[in-house]
């Protein structure tokens, strides 16, 4: 269920379904599945059609879906000009909130403003970012985000230098001592998670490997794995 660490305590795994691939129809159904399944955080997606391509959903999903679970939201914001929402967020039930470094205007005043909404900050960087750019952060961060697609679709393939990259972001994590959540997100499959759980990633996020399909037996062969 998880590493152990240089200090002897464990990194715990933890995977977050993506709604996105979820059937809106049926939401809250399919999310409570996925809750009594084992899953323990809620990936959210909001796209703006700015930032990325498309528009997902906003702050009146958000709020409605609070009211079902008692899962950790963890609402990843694909928007430009991140600091204008996240106040909002934080009031829809958002636990924890990621912004891209690629839209912030000010990273580090954004990771401050969060935690001073009592949420847990995370920062994501899409695939052509340089990993470098994430270093100065990392001790002030709660989780980072290694896309390992390019952000605003589900259901595209993993990207096979992501591994590398997660390894690295790790090992940085290691030299500074933090004990730095690591996210991945785009293309995780059954077939892949123990790659990225062995490259360093302790938090999963799988939109249609979990939403396609039987979500409590698609859920369970992730888990199994951790
Ligand atoms: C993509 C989103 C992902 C997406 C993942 O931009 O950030 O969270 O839902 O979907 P899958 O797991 O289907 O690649
Ligand atoms: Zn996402």
């Amino acid at each position: 269920m998880g590493i152990q660490m240089s200090d002897g305590s464990m990194r715990k795994n933890i995977l977050s379904p993506s709604i996105l691939a979820a059937d809106f129809s049926v939401l809250g159904e399919q999310i409570r599945e996925a809750e009594a399944a084992g899953a323990a955080y809620l990936h959210i997606d909001v796209m703006d059609g700015v930032f990325v391509p498309s528009i997902s959903f906003g702050m009146p999903v958000v709020k409605s879906i609070r009211r079902i679970t008692g899962m950790v939201f963890d609402v990843h914001l694909m928007i430009v000009g991140p600091e204008r929402y996240i106040k909002e967020f934080a009031q829809c039930g958002a636990d924890s909130i990621t912004f891209h470094l690629e839209a912030a205007e000010d990273a580090e005043d954004l990771i401050e403003q969060i935690h001073g909404l009592g949420c847990r900050a995370g920062m994501s960087i899409k695939p052509q970012t340089p990993v470098e750019a994430v270093r100065k952060y990392l001790k002030h961060l709660d989780m980072l985000l290694v896309m390992t697609v390019e952000p605003g679709f589900g259901g595209q393939q993993y990207i096979p230098e992501s591994t590398e990259r997660i390894r690295q972001i790790r090992q940085m994590a290691e030299e500074l001592r933090t004990d730095l959540d690591i996210q991945v997100d785009g293309g995780i499959t059954r077939e892949n998670v123990r790659t990225v759980l062995d490259a360093g990633a302790n938090v999963i996020v799988a939109g249609s490997a979990v939403f396609k399909g039987n979500i409590t037996e698609n859920i369970h062969a992730l888990t199994a794995q951790f």
